[in-house]
């Protein structure tokens, strides 16, 4: 793990280790393999951020399970448009399914509000969802997620997924914004 990392004249520090990461994602396998076995559910990825997590997530889960991808925007640079746009959007695959929606981080919960809205509407049979990352200060939408990697402050991170500007998605481990002093 890197001691810091620079993205948009920006310093971040280490957060989130791979290895505490790693951990918890069998952690939370674990869990929903227990609770949605029989149930054949649908892990919808909201694309991008959630990539690393949805696909490390899905492999550790021991049961019968598909996956489907979704795109959404709210984010531009580091804070969020309020606005969500759909921009690769759901099929009919939804109908009757047991849906886990996985995440990689809930902020104000308006992406993930808008979501389920969307999901419901499709004629989804049950709404589960996992989210990597939940920041619950921030949360301004009832939203409660029903699997959570790491509760964290309301900070800005980035590393396993989550971007700055497109940026550092690549990172294995997850950093914070440094304090600026
Ligand atoms: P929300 O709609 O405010 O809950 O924001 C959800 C989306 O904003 C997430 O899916 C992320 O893509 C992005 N986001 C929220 N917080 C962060 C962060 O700390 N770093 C990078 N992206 C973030
Ligand atoms: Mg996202």
């Amino acid at each position: 793990m890197k001691k810091e990392v620079e993205y948009n004249g920006l310093k971040f520090e280490p957060y989130i280790s791979k290895e505490r990461i790693d951990a918890r994602v069998q952690e939370l396998a674990g869990q929903i393999s227990k609770d949605c076995c029989g149930k054949d559910p649908l892990f919808l990825c909201v694309l991008t951020g959630a990539f690393p997590f949805a696909s490390d997530l899905f492999r550790a889960v021991d049961i019968d399970a598909e996956i489907s991808f979704i795109r959404l925007q709210s984010y531009q640079g580091m804070s969020t448009t309020g606005v969500v746009k759909q921009v690769l959007g759901l099929g009919d695959e939804i109908k009757g399914r047991n849906i886990v929606i996985v995440e990689d981080i809930i902020d104000t919960g308006c992406t993930m509000h808008n979501l389920i809205s969307l999901i419901k509407e499709k004629g989804a049979n049950d709404v589960k969802i996992a989210t990597l990352l939940f920041k619950p200060s921030a949360l301004c939408r009832p939203v409660k997620p029903d699997y959570v990697g790491f509760e964290i402050p309301t900070k800005f991170i980035i590393g396993y997924g989550l971007d700055i500007d497109g940026k550092a998605r690549n990172l294995q481990d997850i950093y914070v914004l440094k304090d600026e002093k």
